[in-house]
């Protein structure tokens, strides 16, 4: 065995994370890199999915709005996020996409903002659903649209700014921006702050109320396991939740969901953060895949994110010749999340063989290899074969 194989098989014998990988769905010949794309399958939740479906629905039917808890599962399933991104009870709530929750988000933000606030600013190299939405959100309300990267956006702040749409870690390179210092910035130029978590909660701490985030959305499909198409949420601070004029009301929204009146009465706190009715096959999907998250602490997983990403890019300068990728992702670990993209100007090609070699990541247009490492269910033994057999591809 090589030296870098003697020290995963050491790292992994020391792993207190090593035992959940036994919770999922992936086969041992299969190094799965792609969580940060479509988290694995966590393995007791078919059969969940299953008494959802022939019990819950086909035994008991319409009961199961009350007597399976259908009808509140979008606040209770917020409440078992919350922990994980740094939010006590009663402010997140599960619904919908990323995509729709970023508009709520936007557009109430600029709402609670005031008029006079005429200026929303999107980070430039955000995922692109978010600066179309943001754009629409801000044609909609009456504002400006201005890209800034994130780190110039304190340069960017001014009187006029009523809202902040950022991401917490960049979804093509990995960075992970100063959320703690951005927001502060934010609030001292009297805006709000909008965060986008899919690629930083189930990786790494967060800290929204400590940090005192206004508004956060995020999706669960990535780091924590919900499946594909499984339901984002919305995460709106204790403070600001009788402000917060959703610009999608719903009947799920409204303080009276069954009184069938025509007015529209928010209901309180984060549940006037929902609109329609919740989707309830895959959420509930979603609420069992969480379980593997008992007795997890964050902190712990965001150390072994560190030191896979470490490992990795010292496996990758191993075994890969000089020059024939660069690292975009930054070296300093306040400066990632939890993944490392290579440029490779061959990237398209250099993936499908990666895959077809049982090593899945993913590639992004136009050259960059994609590699995500998700502490729950990836081992160091598992980083040394994908830089190796990066280096065998590449050679
Ligand atoms: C940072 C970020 N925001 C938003 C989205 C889109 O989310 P959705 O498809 O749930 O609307 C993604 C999807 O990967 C993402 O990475």
């Amino acid at each position: 065995m090589s030296e870098l194989g003697e020290r995963a098989a050491a790292l992994d014998a020391a792993d207190e994370l090593a035992g959940s990988r036994k919770q999922f769905v992936i086969e041992d010949d299969v190094v799965y890199l792609d969580g940060n794309s479509l988290g694995a399958l966590p393995a007791h939740v078919p059969g969940r999915v299953e008494d959802v479906v022939r019990r819950q629905w086909g035994e008991l039917r319409i009961r199961s709005w009350e007597e399976s808890g259908w009808w509140t599962a979008p606040e209770r399933i917020g409440d078992r996020i919350a922990p994980l991104v740094g939010a006590a009870a009663g402010q997140i709530v599960v619904g919908d996409s990323t995509s729709v929750n970023v508009f709520k988000a936007v557009v109430a933000a600029a709402r609670m903002a005031g008029e006079d606030r005429d200026e929303i600013l999107v980070d430039a190299t955000t995922f692109p659903t978010d600066g179309y939405i943001a754009e629409s959100a801000a044609r909609m309300t009456g504002r400006t649209l201005r890209p800034v990267t994130p780190a110039d956006v304190p340069g960017v702040l001014s009187d006029r700014t009523a809202a902040v749409l950022l991401n917490h870690v960049d979804y093509r390179t990995g960075r992970l921006h100063d959320l703690p210092s951005l927001t502060a910035a934010v609030h001292a130029a009297g805006a709000l702050a909008v965060w986008d978590l899919c690629h930083s909660a189930g990786a790494l701490p967060v800290g929204l109320d400590e940090h005192g985030v206004d508004l956060a959305v995020g999706c669960t499909y990535k780091y924590l396991n919900g499946g594909p198409g499984s339901p984002a949420y919305l995460y709106v601070r204790h403070a600001h939740q009788d402000r917060f004029d959703s610009p999608l009301p719903g009947w799920n929204s409204h303080a009276d969901p069954f009184g069938m009146r025509a007015d529209f009465e928010p209901a309180p706190g984060a549940l006037r953060g929902r609109v329609g009715t919740p989707d309830i096959l895959s959420m509930l999907a979603l609420e069992a895949a969480l379980e593997v998250w008992d007795g997890v602490s964050i902190e712990a997983v965001r150390a072994k994110s560190l030191a896979l990403t470490d490992f990795f890019l010292e496996c990758v300068a191993a075994y890969v010749g000089e020059g024939r990728v660069e690292s975009l992702t930054p070296p300093a670990h306040e400066r990632r999340g939890s993944q490392v993209a290579l440029r490779c100007p061959d990237a398209g090609d250099v993936m499908k063989r990666l895959i077809e070699r049982g090593v899945v990541g993913d590639f992004r247009h136009p050259d960059v290899l994609r590699f995500g490492f998700t502490p729950l269910y990836v081992g160091f033994a598992d980083v040394e074969r994908a830089g190796r057999v990066l280096g065998e591809v590449l050679g």
